[in-house]
């Protein structure tokens, strides 16, 4: 079959967040938020007109939040930088406290900080395993976590928003699909689908809405190997139907959007914004 050629980076035509969806007076904490998905995630929900807290992991990547709180400014918005390792107890809960003294609420959750440490099964180490959960797992918990303690004490506030708070969990296509080599990654993955599921079944009554995204390949850091060279791109397309890499705003779309009213309804839902790769095109043929 016939492919259009790869779109070039970066694309002119893909449209910025939609400043109809209006986030005007909420607060939303954007975990590792200093570079990647989680970068345009903060960025696309500023210009919505939330407040963003930039949240980075260790000093050295304070330049990323720094260039996140940049972008942010110079479209009007406003952030804060906060710097906590989304897997240390006390460091989410002073984040959470430093919010709501600076700003006095959250009203949005980005839980998306997440790392990869590849290695094939019988070289994956106990310390790689760990460091993964940690961050990508266990991170979302404690994080998901203080944020429905502040969401249930604020309640619904009907100027704000029709919920008490909106939490985007930052999955992968890998909560689905199998990924050898990267077995630490897709169990940790796999986790946050059921960790969302549980927390939003519980907590929907309390008109708290909880639901996950899962990119696909999406041009950031983590996978620069899958589309640095024409080779490695020529590779990546063939997982990809849609035939362009997605980029970090197309995740930060869905993500205002999910966290705006206009999604209301939807709780405990995984949607996949991956360019098709959860449709399994190797089957394309075959079969
Ligand atoms: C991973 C990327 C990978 C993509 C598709 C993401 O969750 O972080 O490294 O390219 O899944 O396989």
């Amino acid at each position: 079959m016939q492919k259009l050629p790869p779109s070039s980076y970066p694309d002119p035509k893909l449209p910025k967040a939609d400043t109809a969806l209006n986030l005007n007076g909420q607060v939303a904490i954007v975990t590792g938020s200093s570079s990647g998905i989680g970068q345009a995630c903060a960025v696309d929900l500023a210009r919505a007109g939330a407040k963003v807290v930039v949240n980075y992991p260790f000093e050295g990547a304070k330049e990323g939040a720094g260039a996140t709180a940049a972008a942010i400014a110079k479209c009007g918005g406003t952030s804060r930088l906060a710097m906590a390792d989304v897997s240390n107890e006390a460091d989410v809960q002073r984040m959470f406290r430093e919010t709501v003294e600076a700003w006095g609420a959250v009203h949005i959750l980005v839980a998306n900080a997440g790392i990869q440490r590849d290695a094939c099964i019988e070289e994956l180490t106990l310390d790689q395993w760990n460091a993964v959960i940690a961050v990508n797992l266990t991170g979302q918990f404690l994080c998901c976590r203080e944020a429905i303690r502040l969401f249930k004490k604020q309640g619904v506030l009907p100027e704000v928003s029709c919920a008490a708070g909106k939490i985007i969990c930052m999955s992968s296509v890998h909560e689905q699909i199998p990924w050898a080599g990267h077995v630490n990654y897709a169990a940790s993955k796999g986790g946050v689908l059921m960790m969302m599921k549980s927390i939003a079944q519980e907590v929907a009554p309390h008109r708290i809405r909880v639901n996950s995204i899962c990119p696909g390949a999406i041009r950031t850091p983590i996978n620069e190997e899958a589309w640095k060279t024409p080779e490695a791109y020529d590779a990546l397309m063939g997982l990809v139907p849609y035939n362009r890499i997605g980029e970090p705003t197309d995740i930060g779309r869905a993500v205002v959007w999910m966290a705006s009213d206009e999604s209301d309804y939807m709780i405990g839902h995984s949607l996949f914004i991956d360019g098709g790769m959860n449709l399994y095109p190797s089957f394309e043929h075959g079969g």
